[in-house]
């Protein structure tokens, strides 16, 4: 009896490594959004996890890909399978591109450093934003240092871009780019859906500023979440490391981000600074947070190198559709004249497939790499990419297609009766 049941059950080895062990229970990003929530104070998780007044766009956003089905063919010999495709002139392993999001360290200490290496051993683009915890020039050196890919080849150039919030002070602005040109980046990405910061009711609720305050609701918190807390306490303090010194919040003391932004940020930009931005930056220039067809035409009109369909991932204006959506009728208009990146709500391969089917060059993540950069520090930002090109070729392997030119509107419908 004891030797039958040896031989059917199997004690699975214990995992000693706790990141190892966490990362090895998720299957889904979704499941590393539930560790990162076990693991971040309340306050923190709900800054990265949530979004504007009563968050109906960040549930359209996800749910804007499930609208889709494949129309997947057979027998079609899938054998081998090459996820690779240009961007911005260079090859890609996938059509994926980190998307900027600032604060990284109350993630993970690491914060920027561990996702611009992730995205360095994985070849991908990394976009460092503005408003992140660590500088222009840390970030460059840490993606410098990368110098063998995941494939094991050595690595002959980065893919680092400049996301470019526009402040009011111009000096400020054409500092940043500068040292932004120096440090190597390729490309800079205005966001111009951030002219007032969108009301995010889970921050307003809970006070949250940045740095996070300690209060007494903070110490209760950080008892619960003694690892994070451990991290906060003993690292160096966290400050918006690109305008130290520079600007009127540098992060030294703690603000609301409404109040930062509402009072730092250019209200009266148009489409005539971006005009002044490209006779700036001799490299491509990204526009961030195209939501109509209208103006996805005026950019290719200017020339822009690339949109990105972007509504900041719900957090600014609740109500603004689906980026996922607009691919379609975007691409129309203006394919071909301009490189077209969808973000908001992507979370499975599949979803990089659906969006290059109806005409998207990319797709960017911003949640998803900050769950796994939450939930396993680097090694999570390394499992999301290799998820989501996993999901991909799976994806693409089911509906019998075998590179990215295969990947056609032919492959998908938008389910009828919706
Ligand atoms: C962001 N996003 C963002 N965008 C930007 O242009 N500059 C920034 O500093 C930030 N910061 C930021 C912080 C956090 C915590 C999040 C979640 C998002 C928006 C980001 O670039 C991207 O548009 C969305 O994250 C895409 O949606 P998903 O992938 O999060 O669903």
């Amino acid at each position: 009896m004891l030797e039958t049941l040896r031989s059917v059950l199997q004690f699975r080895k214990f995992e000693f490594d706790p990141v190892e062990r966490r990362l090895g229970r998720a299957a889904n990003v979704d499941d590393l959004r539930r560790i990162a929530k076990r693991r971040l104070p309340g306050g923190v998780f709900d800054y990265i996890d949530g979004a504007a007044e009563d968050e109906v766009t960040l549930g359209r956003n996800t749910g804007g890909f499930d609208d889709i089905e494949f129309r997947p063919r057979v027998l079609r010999d899938v054998s081998a399978i090459d996820t690779s495709t240009e961007v911005l002139g260079n090859r890609i392993p996938l059509p994926l591109i980190m998307a900027p999001t600032g604060f990284g360290r109350i993630a993970d200490p690491a914060g920027e450093l561990a996702v611009t290496r992730a995205a360095a051993r994985a070849r991908l683009p990394y976009t460092l934003s503005t408003m992140a915890t660590r500088s222009i020039e840390k970030v460059a050196e840490a993606q410098a240092n990368v110098t063998v890919g995941l494939d094991g080849e050595a690595i002959e150039a980065n893919r680092r871009w400049f996301q470019v919030y526009v402040w009011k002070d111009k000096g400020l602005l054409k500092e940043l780019l500068d040292r932004a040109r120096e440090s190597g980046y390729e490309s800079i990405m205005i966001t111009v859906d951030t002219a007032v910061l969108g009301r995010r009711e889970r921050d307003v609720r809970r006070g949250f500023t940045l740095p996070p305050k300690i209060g007494l609701d903070t110490i209760v918190d950080g008892a619960i979440h003694p690892s994070w807390t451990w991290d906060f306490v003993r690292a160096e303090p966290i400050l918006f490391a690109n305008v130290v010194g520079s600007a009127d919040s540098d992060g030294s003391a703690p603000v609301t981000l409404a109040d930062h932004i509402n009072s730092q940020f250019d209200q009266a930009l148009s489409w005539s600074d971006i005009e002044w931005f490209q006779s700036m930056w001799d490299g491509p220039v990204i526009l961030k947070g195209v939501q109509t067809v209208e103006d996805a035409v005026i950019a290719a009109d200017l020339e822009i190198e690339a949109i990105a369909l972007s509504n900041h991932g719900g957090r600014q204006l609740d109500g603004a559709p689906p980026p996922i959506e607009l691919v379609a009728p975007v691409a129309q208009a203006v394919g071909g004249r301009t490189e077209i990146y969808c973000d908001g709500g992507v979370r499975r391969g599949s979803d990089i497939v659906k969006a290059v089917a109806l005409g998207a060059t990319a797709c960017m993540i911003g949640r998803a790499y900050l769950y796994g950069l939450a939930a396993g520090g680097e090694r999570g930002v390394d499992w999301v990419i290799d998820f989501l090109a996993s999901g991909m070729e799976q994806t693409m392997a089911l509906t019998g297609v075998r590179t990215i030119d295969e990947v056609s509107s032919e492959l998908v419908r938008f389910r009828p009766n919706r």
